[in-house]
């Protein structure tokens, strides 16, 4: 195996590292309201849920040299965002909205995306994306050079197609992940699995595809 210290990796070579092993990362693609009332839209793949009752999201938020982007401050300053998820469709929006540009422009507009009002927050949602969570701001935790921001959902919008019985059918969704550089992908194949089976050990592994039997320890 090839070592790698982190102490020893030159300027951004630990998050070159990082975006490249941690794959695929799904994309919080997040819209804010700041304080004087501009909308922002902008993608995050240091992204993930964090506790499921109360719903909760977690985005991690880099600095710039001269402080925060427009998303960390506007979420400091108004407490809300709004969560969405891309989809194939949106990947060129999605990637685009990326950009740096001063805190009065908004990406949306530059982009023609049509946002709508959301229902229980200031921030504005995309109207196209298939699936919006608006969240309300929980806690905002430092880790060395990032900040993580930690939002609870206050409302799940699913696109009817999508959802049933609360369940969200991935194949119709869609959606894109992030790989390391400015690599993206799309669902591969789709495995199901049985479930694992009750045990008192440790749960074990069941192979692809066949049935486990009971008592079934592989
Ligand atoms: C797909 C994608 C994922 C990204 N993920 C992150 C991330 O997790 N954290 C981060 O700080 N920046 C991330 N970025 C960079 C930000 O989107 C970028 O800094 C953007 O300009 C921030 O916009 P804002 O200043 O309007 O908030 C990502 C960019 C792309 C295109």
């Amino acid at each position: 195996m090839q070592e790698i210290r982190p102490a020893d990796l030159p300027g951004e070579a630990a998050y070159k590292l990082l975006c490249a092993v941690v794959v695929p990362r799904p994309i919080a693609w997040v819209s804010t309201r700041s304080a004087s009332g501009c909308s922002n839209l902008a993608p995050f793949s240091c992204f993930t849920f964090v506790s499921h009752r109360p719903p909760m999201l977690g985005v991690s938020i880099g600095r710039r040299q001269d402080g925060f982007k427009d998303t960390a401050r506007n979420i400091h300053e108004t407490r809300e965002f709004v969560v969405h998820i891309g989809d194939e469709t949106l990947l060129d929006a999605l990637h685009s909205s990326g950009a740096v540009l001063p805190p009065e422009i908004s990406e949306a507009d530059l982009l023609g995306l049509e946002l709508a009002p959301s229902r229980l927050v200031a921030p504005l949602r995309v109207a196209r994306a298939p699936i919006a969570m608006e969240c309300r701001l929980h806690k905002v935790v430092d880790f060395g050079v990032n900040q993580f921001f930690v939002g609870e959902v206050l409302l799940f919008l699913i696109r009817e197609d999508l959802a049933a019985n609360g369940k969200v059918d991935a194949r119709r969704l869609r959606p894109i992940a992030r790989l390391g550089g400015p690599n993206y992908s799309t669902l591969g194949e789709i495995i199901a699995m049985t479930p694992q089976l009750e045990q008192s050990g440790p749960q074990s592994a069941v192979s692809r595809g066949q049935t486990p039997t009971p008592g079934d320890t592989r």
